[in-house]
């Protein structure tokens, strides 16, 4: 009985304690919202100064057709409401007060060089602290735009901008602003195809064309390049030089020669069909002039193994007549051995190139 009694006591006070915790939020609350408009900026006089910054989380994909970079984010905001301050000690000391971020005011701070721009979620929560600070962090799925540079592809390295700006206040409303100068990479998860090199963040004004008002934007940039492990090059470089047994085979056999250099010729065009296939086919790539600078050499071989056929004699003829030091067989393996040298060193240059 008395055990029973104690234990009721305790359940009244634990329960009491909550019920007053509870009421202390419901107070806090109609404190701060009862008399308050979401809609207004928290003053008209004065700039509000808006702290932005960002933390990747995933690189989702490059797509080298539109230039963009389809990412996941966390982007948070840190300003200032001064309509939202209270006393902790009146409110059983609360100093942390968590509210949908539907309910308080929320700056327009969008991004600028993005077609979407869509939070990952729908509500989120805002962080309200009893100076008046908001911080709100929104997960989003957003596409930043990337110079596209792939002169170097497969070693290709691409500055990709995301840039946020308030879509209708100028800086005399709302100033943009920035704690860190790179971005968060510590929930970065790795991406098999991609490195990232480096981050910077920078401050920009921009006045608007119409009306000289100035609007600031916080650039976040985004280094990254392409981890390569020579699996795009490695075909390429193995079809290009395999020109090369062309001048092992017997110079009467041109015929045969011919037909093993336009197997070699179209395993090139696979693999130049392979590569606009990934790449927008208008663009210079370095693997596209090494694999084109292969074609090229192969015609090469073609017309002058087709010369060697048309001139080779013919074997019955003279088998015994021919024998001083300028036979035809001795020319044409002169001829062979001179022309294999200099392809060597063509394709060392062009290979090298290749991989510099
Ligand atoms: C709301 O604010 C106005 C102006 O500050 C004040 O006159 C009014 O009494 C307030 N209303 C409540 C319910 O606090
Ligand atoms: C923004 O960051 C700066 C630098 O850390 C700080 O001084 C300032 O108070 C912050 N502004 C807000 C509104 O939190
Ligand atoms: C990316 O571009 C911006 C703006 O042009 C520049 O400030 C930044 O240094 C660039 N980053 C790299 C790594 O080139």
């Amino acid at each position: 009985m008395k055990i029973c009694s104690i234990v009721i006591a305790l359940l009244l006070v634990i329960t009491g304690e909550a019920i007053a915790n509870q009421d202390f939020q419901g107070n806090l609350y109609d404190f701060l919202f009862s008399n308050y408009t979401k809609s207004f900026l928290p003053h008209h006089d004065q700039p509000h100064y808006v702290n932005v910054s960002l933390d990747l989380q995933l690189l989702q994909k490059l797509n080298l057709f539109q230039g963009t970079m389809h990412m996941n984010v966390w982007r948070a905001l840190v300003y200032k409401d001064e309509r939202l301050t209270w006393d902790p000690t009146a409110f059983g000391n609360i100093r942390r007060f968590n509210v949908y971020s539907s309910v308080v005011w929320v700056p327009d701070i969008s991004i600028w060089n993005s077609a979407s721009n869509e939070p990952s979620i729908d509500y989120s929560e805002a962080i309200i602290y009893p100076d008046g600070t908001i911080a709100l962090v929104v997960p989003m799925f957003v596409d930043a735009s990337c110079g596209l540079d792939l002169s170097d592809f497969p070693y290709d390295t691409h500055n990709c901008s995301l840039t946020f700006g308030s879509w209708t206040n100028d800086n005399s409303r709302i100033v943009l602003d920035t704690t860190s100068n790179s971005v968060g990479l510590s929930h970065f998860s790795d991406n098999p195809m991609w490195h990232i090199v480096e981050t910077s963040v920078q401050k920009n004004s921009v006045v608007s064309d119409c009306c000289e008002e100035v609007y600031e934007d916080v650039t976040f940039y985004i280094t990254i390049s392409r981890r390569e492990s020579h699996g795009r090059i490695g075909p390429a470089v193995v079809s290009v030089w395999l020109i090369l047994a062309v001048f092992l085979m017997q110079p009467s056999k041109g015929g045969e020669r011919i037909i093993f250099a336009g197997l070699v010729f179209v395993s090139l065009i696979v693999l130049n069909a392979a590569l606009s296939a990934e790449v927008p086919a208008y663009s210079v790539t370095r693997l596209g002039r090494f694999l084109l600078a292969g074609m090229l050499i192969n015609s090469i071989v073609v017309v002058i193994n087709a010369i060697i056929y048309r001139f080779y004699p013919a074997e019955q003829q003279g088998t015994t007549k021919a024998q001083s030091s300028f036979s035809a067989p001795r020319v044409f393996f002169l001829l062979d051995v001179a022309v294999a040298l200099i392809l060597f060193v063509v394709l060392t240059i062009l290979t090298g190139a290749l991989f510099s």
